[in-house]
This record gives C-alpha cells, structure tokens and sequence, in this order.
C-alpha cells in the first residue's frame, strides 16, 4: 500500500483520454490513496461525476459558485488539503490556464490556490502538443516546479500519429508515488538571480580596469540554490571560477552591462549580489588601443562612477525582489559598515567579510563571513565558499518559506 493515508486532489480535464482517469482512479485506491475528484466541464464532456464518485467514493466537485461545496468545503482548502495535486489528463487549454496564472473555472482557481505540488498527465492532439504556445507553456511550468508525466507517443483518437497519448495509469500511479516519495526541494517554483565575479571596465579596446574577485562565492551560492531547486540566473562577469551547469549563464564584461543583466532577470523571489562590481568605469573609453609616444605624457584617465546594481534592484517598487542579499568585503570595524551598508542600499541581509583580516579570501577557496540581518549579526566559522554557499541557501529557503 504505498499510497497509504496519501491524498490526492485528481483534476479530471476535457479530452477522449478522461476515461483513463476512472482506471487511474482504481489503481490510487488500491494503492491506499484517498481520492477527491474535480471534473471540469470539458472532462464532463467524456466521463460522469457518477463514474467518478462511485470510483473515489467521495463527493465530486465541478462547480466553483456551489454555495453547498463552499460550506462543506472552500475551494482554498480543497485545494490545500490534498498531498498532491494531479491533473489527468491535462488538456492543451488547462495547461494554457495554469501557464497564464487564469482562473475561470473550480480547476484552474483550485490550480491558482494551491500550495501543493502539482502534477500534470498532458493529452492532446500531437500538434497542439507541438505547437510553439504549448510548448512555451510546458516550459513555463516545468520551469516554476510543475511535475509532467507523459504524454507517450503513438496512433490518436484523431487518426494522426505521434507524441500526445496520455501516459497510461501505471506510469501516472508511479510519477505521483515518485513524486510523494521525494520531499519537495524547498526553493521549487522561486527565482533567485545572482550576480558573481569582477567587472572589466574598459579603458581602450585591450586595457581594462578589473580586480581579483574570481567568481568562487558567487558561482557556489547560484550552485546552492539550483541544488535546492530554484530557477537561478547567474549574472557573471568575467570570472576564473567554472559557472555551474545548471543555471542559467548570463555572461557580462561591465557593471552596466550587468545592471541591464540584472534588470531583465526580474522578477525574481531572491537576489544575490556576490559580484565584486567595480566602483568607476573610464568616462569615455578610446576606441582604438592609446598609443606609447616617446616622450609623451602618459594618458590621463577620467572615471566616473558605475551604476550601483544592488541599491538599483533593491529600491523600492513593484519588482524588488523579496529577499535582497548584499556583500560587503570591509576591513576594519566590519560590522558596524556592513549594518551602514544594508540600510543605505535597502537590502535585507549583508554577507560581510573582513578582506583585510586575511588576504586569502579574495579569490580563495575559503571565506569567514558575519551575516547580517535586521536581527542582528552572526558570525559564522571559517568555511569553504561552497559551504558558506550551502548554508546560505538553506536560510534563503528558511527565509522564503515564512
Ligand atoms: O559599496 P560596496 O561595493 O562595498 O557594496 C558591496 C555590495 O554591493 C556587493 O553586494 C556588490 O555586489 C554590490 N555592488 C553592486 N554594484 C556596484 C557596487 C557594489 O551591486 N556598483
């Protein structure tokens, strides 16, 4: 009985393929799940609500304005009681609806209200399964946690051929045992940016103004939160340090550069900001490489201030981030900076280290760090960057999660 005491929340969608949920049905039940069935007018189309209810042995829910549903059972709750959520078969316009955050009808509002995982078991025809919006779609939602068993290939109710057959029961039964089994990764379905690494400002098209950040903490806190499951953007300079594979790379020379990087990453749940950006760019870089003249004055180089990326994203306004975390390499009374910075920049927290305490960090393979928050400062041990990392991460997770 591997489902056993497990509740399952089965959306039952429009196309031939609903009859298989009846089967679907009868294998979570005698796998010991408890079963509540939504059927959506379209479901209704190829399936009864008596068939269903006999199988689940539970009432089933179609409608959204039943004032009778609404007082036995809220949408919310029914929508939160579940362990999982299961949409089978999942039509090209549910998926749609889930995708554009729609809510017209008790399934896609239960979709909307959720805070379970979800699963969905995909069927249509092969070209609406193919078709660029569908596609698109999928992405979407695989991308914010969405789980996707199916759809197999092979003949259509419609006479065509190809990848859009509602996976058969079995294989659903085992994705949604899979997916009970597992606990949940606890940033699924966040975005977080990172920003990592130096800048190179340029002075003319082969001198550059950098520093020696290497891109280490940076890459290993973008790592950290791929690993707990978040969608990651890592907006790095050009850094030493490999970038991990699973995030997305967004490859950048100069602090303005990476601002646009930045901005274009949004909205986001939680923004690192690792990178060592630097503070001036050359007010007008030459366009050809400056020439040595004999005799010649050396040139005289006129800097400008760069953009301040962590202060621009943490400003106030519609697409802040929730949690903006800020660094601070200080040396000197490291605390009492790294609290003036997090005010002055608006950020939540500040991941503050004493550069001048121990030269290694810069570009090291360990860092010790003070983190501060609007609780106070924590002084964390001496560490390496990927645990500083991994600790990092699991109080973003904390964080996020209350
Ligand atoms: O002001 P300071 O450079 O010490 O602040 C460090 C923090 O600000 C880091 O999180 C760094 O990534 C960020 N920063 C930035 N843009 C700048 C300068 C610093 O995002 N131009």
């Amino acid at each position: 009985m591997s489902l056993s005491g497990r509740r399952i929340l089965l959306i039952v969608s429009g196309g031939i393929a609903a009859y298989k949920a009846l089967e679907l049905v009868r294998l979570l039940r005698r796998a010991g799940g408890e079963v509540r069935a939504v059927l959506t007018a379209g479901g209704a189309q190829f399936v009864t609500a008596l068939s269903l209810q006999a199988l689940t042995e539970h009432k089933v829910y179609s409608e959204i304005f039943s004032l009778t549903d609404e007082s036995e059972m809220g949408h919310i709750q029914l929508s939160r009681s579940a362990d999982l959520v299961v949409v089978a078969p999942a039509s090209a316009d549910i998926l749609a609806h889930m995708a554009a955050g729609l809510c017209n009808d008790l399934a896609t509002t239960l979709l909307l209200a959720t805070d379970k995982r979800v699963l969905v078991a995909p069927a249509m025809n092969v070209r609406m399964w193919q078709h660029a919006a569908t596609v698109a779609n999928m992405a979407t939602l695989r991308e914010r946690g969405v789980l996707v068993v199916g759809p197999d290939e092979g003949a259509m109710a419609c006479n065509e051929w190809g990848p859009g057959r509602l996976a058969e029961p079995p294989a659903i039964l085992a994705a949604i045992e899979t997916a009970l089994a597992a606990p949940a990764l606890p940033l699924a379905g966040r975005r977080a940016l990172v920003t990592s690494g130096p800048t190179h400002e340029p002075i003319d098209p082969v001198r550059y103004l950098a520093n020696r950040s290497s891109g280490r903490q940076g890459h290993a806190i973008a790592a950290a939160l791929a690993g707990l499951g978040a969608d990651v953007t890592l907006v790095s300079g050009p850094a030493t340090a490999t970038p991990p594979e699973d995030v997305r790379l967004v490859r950048v020379e100069t602090a303005t550069e990476m601002l646009r990087a930045c901005q274009a990453a949004l909205p986001v749940d939680v923004g690192v900001f690792a990178a060592a950006v630097a503070d001036w760019r050359v007010a007008s870089a030459a366009g050809t490489k400056l020439k040595k003249t004999p005799g010649g004055a050396p040139p005289e180089l006129q800097l400008v201030p760069n953009p301040d990326i962590l202060a621009t994203i943490a400003a106030a306004g519609p697409s802040r981030p929730r949690l903006v975390v800020g660094f601070a390499a200080e040396t000197g009374d490291l605390r009492a900076y790294a609290e003036d910075k997090r005010r002055r920049k608006n950020c939540d927290w500040i991941v503050a280290n004493d550069v001048g305490a121990d030269d290694g960090i810069m570009g090291g393979s360990e860092n010790e760090v003070c983190l501060i928050t609007e609780a106070g400062a924590e002084a964390w041990p001496r560490l390496r960057k990927e645990e500083v990392a991994g600790r990092l991460a699991e109080r973003i997770a904390t964080a996020l999660a209350g």
